[in-house]
Parts: structure tokens; sequence; C-alpha cells
């Protein structure tokens, strides 16, 4: 039997604290929703999740859950580098062994920021010749979103603080907490 989860009010990670900001229940509530409204969007494809890590994995993992027609699931990196000239940085797409010539592409993302992450990725996707590509993200930070990519699946509009839990982290601790937590000092 699974055990209930203890739900903290506030964490501490390294020497900062922070105070729950998404219960559960929310974030669970979101995810479903996008599941159902991807179910129908694709409905008769079979579809190919491309998960980004780290971040991205626990959204996968109940995304995956709720999704009842046949899809396929990978898991992606992206390494950055910075290139010499100016265009600055340049993405590259670690561990996508699926050929993604003509198949229904969902990329799995945990927040968006900027959008300069998922704007290097999807350019660096369509290399590979996709069929349709879509964008899935749990969070996203519209204040701060300043890409020139359709997100066409979102959890949650959050603010412009700095978020931990549910997968993300701060340096690398965090990300095992169901909720998710913001700063406070
Ligand atoms: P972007 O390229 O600016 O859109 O940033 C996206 C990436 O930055 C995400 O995949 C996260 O890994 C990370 N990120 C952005 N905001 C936060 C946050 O509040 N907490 C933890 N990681 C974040
Ligand atoms: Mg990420």
């Amino acid at each position: 039997m699974l055990q209930a989860s203890l739900i903290m009010e506030t964490i501490k990670l390294y020497d900062k604290e922070f105070i729950l900001s998404i219960p559960p229940a929310r974030i669970q509530e979101a995810v479903a929703r996008i599941a159902k409204e991807i179910t129908s969007d694709m409905a008769g494809e079979t579809p190919l999740f491309i998960s980004i890590l780290n971040g991205s994995f626990m959204f996968t993992s109940d995304l995956l859950k709720n999704i009842g027609m046949n899809c396929q699931v990978s898991f992606v990196r992206l390494s950055s580098y910075q290139e010499v000239s100016s265009t600055g940085k340049v993405t590259e797409i670690i561990g996508l062994n699926e050929d993604i010539k003509g198949r229904s592409v969902i990329i799995l993302e945990d927040i968006v920021d900027t959008g300069n992450t998922l704007e290097n990725f999807t350019g660096q996707l369509k290399l590979h010749n996709p069929g349709k590509v879509r964008i899935a993200t749990l969070l996203l930070k519209p204040a701060v979103f300043s890409g020139n990519i359709r997100l066409d699946y979102v959890g949650m509009e959050v603010p412009d603080d700095f978020i931990v839990g549910y997968g993300l982290d701060y340096n690398g601790l965090g990300r095992n907490f169901e909720g998710i937590y913001k700063i406070i000092n």
C-alpha cells in the first residue's frame, strides 16, 4: 500500500528557505488537464514524448500515467556550449535514439523561463525532420518569457520567483518534493 506522503510547509536547501507555493493536488490537476488535451489532439496517432532531463522526470512520469493511448517516451539531455560567433548558446541534444523523421513529437519541459532552452532545443530537433512538434510545459513564467516559440500546453503560469520541487532543483537539491516551493530568503 502507498504511504500518504508528508507535505512539508517549508523546506531548507543549503542556506535557503522555501515555502510551499503549489500543493501537489494542484499540480496533479494541471498534469491531468494537459494529458486530456494531448489525448484528444493526438487521437489516432502514436506520439513520441521527448522529456528534457533532469527537471522533467516527475512531470513526465505523472503525465504519461494519464495518457491512455499508445505512445513512446525518450529522455534527452541538453548540452550547451558558447559558440565563438555572436549567435551565443548552441544546444546539442544527447540521447535521442529514435528516428523522429515524420513523427508526432511532444516535448516535455518542467518550466519555461526566458524560453531560450526550448527555442534552442526545437531548432536542433527540427534538423531531424520530425512531423508535428508540440511543446508541453508544466510551468511558465510569463513575465520573463520572450521566446519565439509556441507553447501548446501550459500547466500553470507562475510569478518570476525562484522555485523548486517536483523535479526543479536548487543546485541539485529539491527535485524530490511533490509540491512546488518558492524561495523566501
Ligand atoms: P529558460 O531557458 O530561461 O526558459 O530556462 C529554462 C530552464 O531553466 C528550465 O528547464 C529549468 O531547468 C531552469 N529554471 C528556470 N526557472 C527556474 C526556477 O525557478 N527554478 C529552478 N529551475 C529553473
Ligand atoms: Mg529543465
